[in-house]
Order: C-alpha cells, then structure tokens, then sequence
C-alpha cells in the first residue's frame, strides 16, 4: 500500500526547499522593522551589520533544511507536525533577514545551495537517530543559535534599531522553539555533539559574513 503520509510529506519537503532556494517564500507576520527609520550607518557599519544579516540569512536556510530532514525522517506524527509548524515560523526570519539584507545594499551568501544540502543531510541523519535525539538536535540548536543572536545584538551598531529588531524577534522565536522541543521529550546530546555543532556553525558563520 503506498503511504500517504510520506508521499505528503515529501511534497511538502520539496515545495519548502525550492521556495527556499528560489526565495519565493512569503512571510505570516509583519516585517519587525517596518516602522522604524533607515539609521545613517557609515560604510564600514553597512557593511558590518549587512554581514551579521547575511550569517542570519545563512541561518535560516539551513534551519529550512534542518527541519525538512528532520520532518521527512520523523517517526511520530506529532513530531512530524512539530517539525513543520517550527520550519513554516522560520520562513518569516528568511524574508526578513533578506528584506534587510535588499535595505542595506547587499546580498544573500552566495553558498546558499551548499549550506542547504550540508544541513538537510544532518538534519536527515538527526531524524534517523530517533525522534528524541532529533528533538536534543532541535534544542541544542536553537539554544546555541539564541547565544549566536546574543553575541549579534551586542556587534550591531547601536543605532541600526531596524537589524536589531529583527534580530530580538528571532531571538525570542527560536528560544520558544528550544522550550517547545524541550517540552516535546527532546533528549540531551552528548558534549562531543554538542561542540561539532559549534565547531561547523562556526565555520559557516564565518564564511556566510564574507560571502
Ligand atoms: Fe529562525
Ligand atoms: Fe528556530
């Protein structure tokens, strides 16, 4: 018998990663930013907070490949639908790190398609393992992507309030995402997972900032 379920699910995987790749995707809240005033930033704090925006942008794609490894390996269906719902709030943080990305005269990392792919096997490989230790993965994430959005709302220049607000959104997005898995049976990773995890977030903040 052909199992419905996979086969949406996997039209919705390949639906979110096209949208993803195509930048096509559309927000469900408004833009954070939208009320404030362009900030008179000088050319190195353009560049500076465009490269901050970019390492987000970078983030969240590969959060888009995370959740639909995860989702698509998932073996409960309530944390199928977990995956998901958490994938859809993190395409707004996508448009918006964009929209600022536009507003700020730069780009998007020019690697997008190898963060993706890097991230859609982890997160496929964190699905296989069982759906607790995907949820300790989702967990450990988020937490290590809320000290990443710390250290980026202490770097920002003070006076560019439309970067910082929609960093502090995401911020407070992602540490409900970390509760929710937490609540949901997430298990602790083990510490050597844990530093890999930052190791490779390190390596692809540090590129995504240049290119
Ligand atoms: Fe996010
Ligand atoms: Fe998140």
């Amino acid at each position: 018998m052909v199992n419905t379920n996979l086969i949406d699910t996997g039209i919705k995987v390949i639906d979110t990663s096209l949208k993803t790749l195509f930048k096509v995707n559309q927000t469900t809240r408004p833009y954070p930013a939208a009320n404030l005033t362009e900030p008179r930033l000088t050319s190195f704090e353009q560049k500076h907070a465009a490269g901050y925006m970019r390492v987000n942008h970078a983030g969240e794609i590969a959060a888009q490949a995370l959740y639909q490894g995860q989702q698509i390996t998932a073996r409960d269906l309530s944390i199928k639908q977990t995956m998901q719902e958490a994938g859809d709030e993190e395409i707004d943080h996508l448009v918006w790190c964009e929209q600022r990305l536009q507003e700020l005269g730069s780009h998007t990392s020019y690697l997008a398609p190898l963060w993706f792919t890097g991230a859609f096997i982890i997160g496929t490989i964190a699905g296989i393992a069982g759906d607790k230790w995907s949820l300790g993965f989702l967990a450990e994430t988020e937490k290590q992507v809320v000290e990443h959005l710390d250290g980026h709302l202490t770097g920002l220049p003070e006076h560019d309030t439309k970067s910082r607000a929609i960093v502090g959104q995401m911020r407070e997005d992602e540490q409900k995402h970390a509760e929710t898995a937490i609540a949901e049976g997430a298990a602790k990773l083990p510490k050597p997972i844990r530093h890999l995890m930052k190791l490779t977030a390190k390596i692809m903040t540090k590129t995504a900032y240049l290119v």
